[in-house]
């Protein structure tokens, strides 16, 4: 079991979107996929909710990020993938429970200068985790929602460097579709498969599977 948490107290950054369009990616890759609601808003639970009755895709469950671990250990048994969608606004105690509940902490960030500054203690919490155990979990950033062509988008990953943490090569942009496909509890790659927000979400599926792969987790 390989538990990826999508992870930043900065709200509307787009983990929710990222946990589920990569939780479909990865189902769509043929692995067992179990996607965790650790945020009391519940996005995700709507989201597997707006599903049909039959459809076909990764498993949900909700855990309190108070109990992450332990909740982990009696429903994460058995899937090769458990992705954690990370709430906003959450408490350092939170926000360090799911640090270490985590092999992989996916960080999505927008590319403007609030989101940079809001990014800083949740990077602290990773690094201090990193520093007691050997680097785990991997961390990285996803650039999320950039608008092609700004300076915003391209100074971006200049700017993260100060972190000391990866930035991934592929991001998500600002599209319409990643919004509308929410509504039927639906992905990007199912909406539009070859439309260029599907693309994306393979690239950034690849990127965290090249991750997994070069530590042999997976
Ligand atoms: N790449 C994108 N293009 C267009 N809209 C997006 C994109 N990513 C996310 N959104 C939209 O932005 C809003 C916030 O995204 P999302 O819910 O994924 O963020 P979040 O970090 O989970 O927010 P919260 O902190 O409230 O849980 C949603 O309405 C979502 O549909
Ligand atoms: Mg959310």
């Amino acid at each position: 079991m390989i538990v990826i948490g999508f992870l930043n107290p900065k709200g509307g950054c787009g983990k929710t979107t990222l946990a589920t369009n990569l939780a479909k990616a990865l189902y769509l890759d043929g692995y067992s996929v179990l996607a965790v609601d650790s945020d009391p808003q519940g996005t995700l639970r709507d989201w597997y909710s707006a599903q049909d009755e039959d459809a076909e895709g990764p498993d949900m469950a909700a855990l309190d990020p108070k109990a992450i671990a332990r909740g982990l250990k009696g429903i994460g048994n058995g899937y090769d993938i458990v992705l954690i969608d990370g709430a906003a606004k959450i408490e350092a105690r939170d926000s360090v429970n799911l640090v270490k509940a985590c092999d992989v902490v996916l960080i999505p960030i927008q590319p403007t200068p609030a989101d940079i500054w809001g990014a800083s203690d949740l990077v602290e919490i990773i690094q201090a985790r990193q520093a007691i155990t050997d680097g785990f979990p991997l961390a990285a950033f996803v650039i999320s929602r950039q608008i092609v062509g700004t300076k915003l988008a391209e100074g971006i990953a200049g700017v993260l460097e100060e972190f000391d943490v990866p930035v991934f090569r592929s991001r998500t942009s600002q599209r319409v579709i990643y919004a509308e496909s929410m509504i039927h509890g639906s992905s990007v790659v199912d909406n539009e498969p070859r439309g260029k927000a599907a693309g994306e979400i393979r690239a950034i599926t690849n990127e965290l599977l090249e991750l997994l792969n070069g530590e042999e987790r997976i």
